[in-house]
Parts: structure tokens; sequence; C-alpha cells
């Protein structure tokens, strides 16, 4: 009897404080059929194995040696006309769950060729099926873990990336697994261009402190940081595209955090 308490009494406050970030997802049916299905939306599926990243999904040409290669080949698809250079600008969303923040600002920002990277292929196969259906032509998406991103992204060619409602990640012992630990910032900086800028938020208080200090120390430069951004003067893309835990949090009155940081 006290055991049932005790473990009743833990699992109400992780419910209350983690609600939603580890709930499990089943696996869906027919989900290779599926992914199949949406193949020209997919760069890549990107996991480790024992001896190094597995790489599936490239198109037929691709090959995980030229990686780079199949990230050009897959925006020149997308957007048609992509040069050396940067013609459109390129935003990355990591975490995208099922795809809501990123198939409402592809269609926002047309001019704007989009990355969605989710490790989750359970979850992104909603976003997906979203983008497909609604022949949406400007995002291409990642399935697999951020830590692997730079070996498909080239250095320098994003100009935004986004982290919506990251998992916290609140022991500290998963602190690296936070996306805004400082592997992560390092590696989001080569990434990013000269004047490329993270937008970042979240519901959970501690997880935006741990953030801000993060960025800080990793020589980012802040902007419009509220602890209530829909109570906020800040406007755009942040302010205007609810996702879908942003929704969730919303509705139970909790306030959501927000900053931009610039990389100097
Ligand atoms: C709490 S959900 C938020 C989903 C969506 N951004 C939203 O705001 O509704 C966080 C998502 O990030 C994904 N995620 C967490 N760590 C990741 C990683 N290292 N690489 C890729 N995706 C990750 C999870 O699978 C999950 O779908």
């Amino acid at each position: 009897m006290f055991i049932l308490i005790r473990i009743d009494e833990i699992y109400g406050l992780l419910r209350s404080n983690f609600a939603g970030y580890f709930m499990r997802m089943r696996r869906k049916n027919n989900l290779e059929q599926r992914l199949s299905a949406c193949s020209e939306c997919l760069i890549c599926r990107l996991f480790a194995v024992d001896n190094g990243i597995k790489v599936t999904g490239l198109s037929d040409t691709g090959t995980p040696d030229k990686l780079f290669e199949t990230f050009y080949r897959s925006l020149n698809i997308a957007g048609g006309g992509f040069a050396a250079g940067q013609d459109f600008p390129v935003w990355v969303e990591i975490g995208c769950g099922k795809g809501g923040f990123v198939n409402q600002a592809a269609l926002l920002y047309p001019d704007v060729q989009f990355i969605a990277v989710e490790k989750n292929e359970n979850v992104a196969i909603t976003a997906l099926e979203r983008t497909c259906a609604e022949k949406i032509p400007n995002i291409r998406y990642i399935i697999g873990l951020a830590e692997y991103l730079e070996k498909i992204i080239p250095p320098a060619c994003i100009s935004r990336i986004f982290l919506n409602f990251s998992c916290p990640f609140p022991k500290k012992r998963h602190e690296k697994h936070r996306l805004t630990s400082g592997a992560f910032l390092e590696m989001y900086k080569r990434i990013l261009t000269d004047d490329g800028e993270i937008s970042f938020k979240t519901d959970n208080t501690a997880f935006f402190e741990y953030s801000v200090n993060s960025f800080i120390e990793n020589n980012f430069l802040l902007k419009n940081i509220s602890h209530d951004l829909h109570n906020s003067n800040i406007t755009g893309i942040a302010g205007n595209i609810i996702t879908e835990y942003e929704n969730l949090f919303l509705k139970k009155g909790v306030k959501i955090n927000y900053l931009e940081a610039i990389k100097k």
C-alpha cells in the first residue's frame, strides 16, 4: 500500500512537470510503406549503428560518402535553381514532432527552404504525410538524431534554426541530450551562416534558464527574451505559429518562454 501511494505521487509529479514530453508513441501501422510513399519529401534517415552512422532512404544517386551532395540535390528538387552559393534561405526545425509548425511556416514563407528533423519516425510520418498531401514544395525531412546533422548539412548554410519545445531532459546525467547544451550549440554555430540565428521556445522555466546560460557561455548574442511570449510585443513567426505542444500548454494557462540567439 505504502509503495503504491508513493509511486502514484511520483507519477503525478512527473505528469504535472513534464506532461507530454515522455509519452510513448506506438509503432504506426504500415510505417515502411507510408514512409516510402513520402520519399520525395525525405532527404534521408540517419541513425547510429555499432560501427558508425547508417544512412538510408537516399535517392538512387545518393551514397553515404556524398551526403552533402544529397542535401544540395534535395534542396534543388524542392526550390529549383539552388546554386553553389545560396539562392534562398534554408531554415531548420529540430524536433519537429508531428510537423504542425513547419507545415504552417513553409506556407507562410514560400521563399524559404525548410528542413525538418525528427528522431521518432512514428511521429515524423504524420508531418511527412501532411506535407505530401498538401503538396507543400519547400519542406524536406531528415528522420534521425540531430547529433549527426553535420554529416549531411554542410557548414555555414543554415540561416535559422527553430527549437520548439525541445525535450528538457531534467536529469543532470541526461544534460548532453538537451538540444541547447554546449556541444549542440557549437555544432549549430558551424552549420549556421554568419548572421544565422536560433529561435527557442519552451514552457519549462528551469530548462529556459539553463539554456540562457548555455547560449551566453557559448558566445551567442541574445535578443527578444520573454517569459510570456503571448503577452509580449514579439511578433513574426515565433508568435504567430503555435506548435502542437505549445497549444497544449496554452490551454492549461502555462506561460511560454522565448528567446532568439544570434551567432556572434
Ligand atoms: C516535446 S516534442 C515537441 C514537438 C514540436 N516541436 C512541438 O512543439 O509540438 C520534442 C520532439 O523532439 C524530438 N527530439 C528530441 N531529441 C531529438 C534529437 N536529438 N534529434 C531529433 N529529434 C529529437 C522528439 O522525438 C520529439 O518529437
